[in-house]
């Protein structure tokens, strides 16, 4: 039975991933902080848990770093908050923010990276939000982009190893993260087809994992302009 670890998986997006590789017969270790959700995960077969806060390296090590063998890692977990006011730039929510995507993502790194064998895989949960820059966005967007050269970066070195490294880029996908946004999310799909896309991507040893494609797709060719003119674009639409 193949194993997979999934951080973030009390919520949205990797509680799909856990009950999709469940479903398809994985042994899975769900990762999260919510003792209710971590209990309910429990109660489903070949499911076991890890409670745990990743932004504190100690309990990460300690409950991480001897778990065998693991043929799959997923680092989803992750959280957003937005910046209101920039001029008066809140470096504590800058702080937990990239604390949570980045500085966590480390802390795992360090504790699964050698539990990883030969044939193995690793996948890193970015945004796409991190292909331009976003109104508001400074901390969430600079965190996930910081994520994006890392899934770069380690699929260069640990090519060597045979271990394949992918970065998933999701679009906008429903989940308790989103629900509390205040705008509009054009293409937005449900965390159940997310999870069915990484799953579809991760089959295939994909590195760039992005979704749905004519969101994507247009973030990415307009990420090729120059940035005087995704500055005027987006000051356009921020007026409207
Ligand atoms: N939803 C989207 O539209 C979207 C788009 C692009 C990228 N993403 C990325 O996808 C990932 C999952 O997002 P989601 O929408 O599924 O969010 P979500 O529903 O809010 O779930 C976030 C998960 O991360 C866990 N988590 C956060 N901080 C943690 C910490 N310090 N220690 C342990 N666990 C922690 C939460 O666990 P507990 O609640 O148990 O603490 C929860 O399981 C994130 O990295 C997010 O940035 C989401």
């Amino acid at each position: 039975m193949k194993k997979v670890l999934i951080t973030g998986a009390t919520s949205g997006i990797g509680e799909a991933l856990c009950l999709y590789y469940q479903a398809i017969g994985y042994d899975v270790i769900a990762c999260g902080r919510k003792p209710d959700k971590l209990a309910q995960l429990e109660s489903y077969n070949n499911v076991s848990t890890i409670a745990v806060d990743l932004c504190d390296q100690q309990q990460v090590t300690e409950k991480m770093q001897q778990l065998g063998s693991l043929d799959l890692v997923i680092l989803n977990a992750g959280s957003c908050e937005y910046m209101d006011d920039v001029k008066h730039f809140d470096g504590q929510l800058f702080a937990r923010v990239i604390n949570s995507n980045v500085i966590a993502m480390g802390y795992c790194l360090a504790a699964l990276l050698p539990q990883i064998p030969a044939g193995g895989q690793l996948a890193l949960v970015g945004s796409s939000a991190s292909y331009l820059p976003f109104s508001r966005a400074q901390a969430y967007g600079a965190s996930k982009a910081a994520v994006a050269y890392l899934a770069r970066s380690l699929a260069l070195d640990l090519k060597s190893q045979h271990i394949d490294v992918s970065l998933v880029s999701p679009g906008f996908v429903k989940t308790p993260l989103t629900d509390k946004n205040d705008f509009a999310m054009p293409m937005q799909i449900s965390a159940q087809e997310a999870a069915k896309r990484i799953v579809t991507g991760l089959q295939k040893r994909t590195f760039d994992i992005h979704f749905p494609k004519r969101f994507t797709l247009i973030l990415k060719t307009l990420s090729l302009l120059p940035d005087s003119w995704w500055r005027l674009i987006s000051t356009r639409i921020l007026q409207k």
